[in-house]
């Protein structure tokens, strides 16, 4: 009988029929509306440019949520943090470019660097758990942690403007990397507040909190 590989050949296109669709079913989660989500989201902070490269990498595992695009910045911010803080640390075997006063200046950094991964961490715990009933405790202890990283960081980069006139490139290696950390900071607080006033509003969108 020849019947059989028509058969073969009608189980296979079913197959990509099926598989075609499946890719379509959720038309919402598509890359380009994810990447638009990402853009119009990001205006709210004030560094919109690195918010959106910042967060363009999770384009692909995020959901179009609010809670889900501060979970990712906080993420950011947090991942930066470590990272900065290992390089930091490293710095410490530098000591003979620095001053006594830079080398000072690096030692309360690491510390701040410390206490804002800390805090990160503390915050985005809570938005993992962060639950329509009991909202506004919750990102009131959100904000004050990451109004605090912030802090934490504005004072690392005080210390390095009071040594000002001993400063070096070490110095100088270390500010660019607490501005940024500061900016991705500021970006995921702005996106947070964006999440405080819309939460309630009910505009529609689905922003990802639990009920
Ligand atoms: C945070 O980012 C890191 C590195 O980009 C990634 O491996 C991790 O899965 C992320 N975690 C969350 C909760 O998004
Ligand atoms: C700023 O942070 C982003 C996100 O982690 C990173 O990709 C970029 O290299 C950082 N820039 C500097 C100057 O540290």
């Amino acid at each position: 009988m020849d019947s059989r590989p028509a058969t073969v050949l009608v189980i296979i296109v079913s197959a990509i029929m099926a598989s075609a669709t499946a890719k379509d079913v959720n038309p919402q989660h598509s890359g380009t509306s994810i990447a638009e989500f990402i853009k119009s989201s990001c205006q709210v902070s004030r560094y919109p440019q690195l918010c959106v490269s910042s967060l363009s990498p999770y384009a692909g595992s995020l959901k179009p949520t609010l809670c889900d695009l501060v979970k990712a910045a906080m993420n950011v911010s947090l991942v930066n943090a470590r990272t900065v803080s290992v390089w930091a640390a490293g710095l410490k075997g530098r000591s003979a470019e620095m001053s006594e006063r830079e080398r000072a200046a690096l030692n309360d950094c690491i510390q701040n660097f410390d206490d804002t991964v800390d805090e990160i961490q503390k915050s985005l715990k809570e938005l993992e758990q962060l639950q329509r009933s009991n909202f506004n405790p919750q990102m009131n202890d959100m904000q004050t942690f990451m109004s605090a990283a912030l802090t934490d960081q504005g004072s690392c980069l005080n210390g390095f403007e009071d040594v000002k006139a001993a400063a070096g490139k070490i110095s100088a290696m270390v500010k660019v990397r607490v501005q940024n950390e500061s900016e991705l900071i500021s970006n995921a607080l702005a996106l947070l507040n964006a999440l405080a006033l819309n939460a309630f509003a009910n505009t529609g969108v689905d922003d990802g909190i639990h009920a």
